[in-house]
């Protein structure tokens, strides 16, 4: 059987990838995988039915059975047959998010999951270890990174967007934290696939990103 093709797109946070990833799975006509939101449900969850955070076998257990829906066309997130909203969004979610992440049991058990997002015609995955763990195989690999001050200047922006006034420093700090937890983490650590292409979005916008990440494209199988 033909296997499906992938793209994976794996960095830091804020470094522009789920944007990208979007895009490119939207030019291709492709399914997308945000598995950060698996991680970041896992860690909703836990904090809405008081499980510790370093409750390996409870994480664990919640993850296999987490009742899940994504949809694709307004990125719309649905935990338990209720929809999530914007509190998956936030730090705070983000930073239990990475502590959840560092559990081997936890990891484990969203493994299939992540991997039954691989449909026809194809799947770009985005996350931290989407081509060196989950989809090794994969058909094109991209990394992902901007400078932690550019990070932290577009999550600013995005919150002020948003109405919230938010503290550059206190983010700045809190971006180099998570990216550091996620880097030295034992298992499935942050860093870039032997066979990944790097993209720096620094100072770049996202069409000039889209426009560094298109011509490997012609990487993929000719008839995808
Ligand atoms: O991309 P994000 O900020 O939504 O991810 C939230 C957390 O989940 C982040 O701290 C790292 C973790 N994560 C991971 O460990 N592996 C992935 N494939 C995706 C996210």
């Amino acid at each position: 059987m033909k296997k499906v093709p992938v793209i994976t797109i794996d960095g830091p946070s804020g470094s522009g990838k789920g944007t990208l990833g979007r895009a490119l799975a939207k030019e291709l006509g492709w399914h997308f995988l945000d598995s950060g939101a698996l991680y970041r449900l896992v860690a909703l969850a836990a904090l809405e039915r008081g499980i510790p955070l370093d409750d390996e076998p409870a994480l664990a257990r919640l993850a296999r059975e987490l009742d899940v829906r994504f949809d694709v066309d307004s990125d719309a997130v649905w935990l338990d047959g209720r929809p999530v909203g914007d509190r998956l969004r936030t730090e705070e979610v983000g930073n239990a998010a990475s502590k959840v992440a560092a559990l081997p049991g936890v990891r484990e058990a969203l493994l299939d999951r992540q991997r039954a997002f691989r449909r026809p015609p194809g799947l770009v995955a985005d996350g931290r270890d989407m081509g060196t763990v989950v989809f090794p195989d994969a058909d094109l690999k991209f990394f992902v990174t901007a400078s932690v001050e550019e990070r932290a200047r577009r999550r600013v922006e995005q919150l002020r967007q948003k109405g919230i006034e938010a503290d550059f420093e206190a983010i700045a700090r809190e971006i180099a934290e998570r990216d550091r937890r996620d880097r030295e983490r034992p298992v499935a650590p942050l860093r870039p696939a032997e066979d990944a292409i790097l993209i720096d979005t620094t100072g770049r916008s996202i069409g000039e990103s889209l426009a560094a990440m298109r011509p490997h494209l012609a990487q993929l199988p000719a008839s995808t």
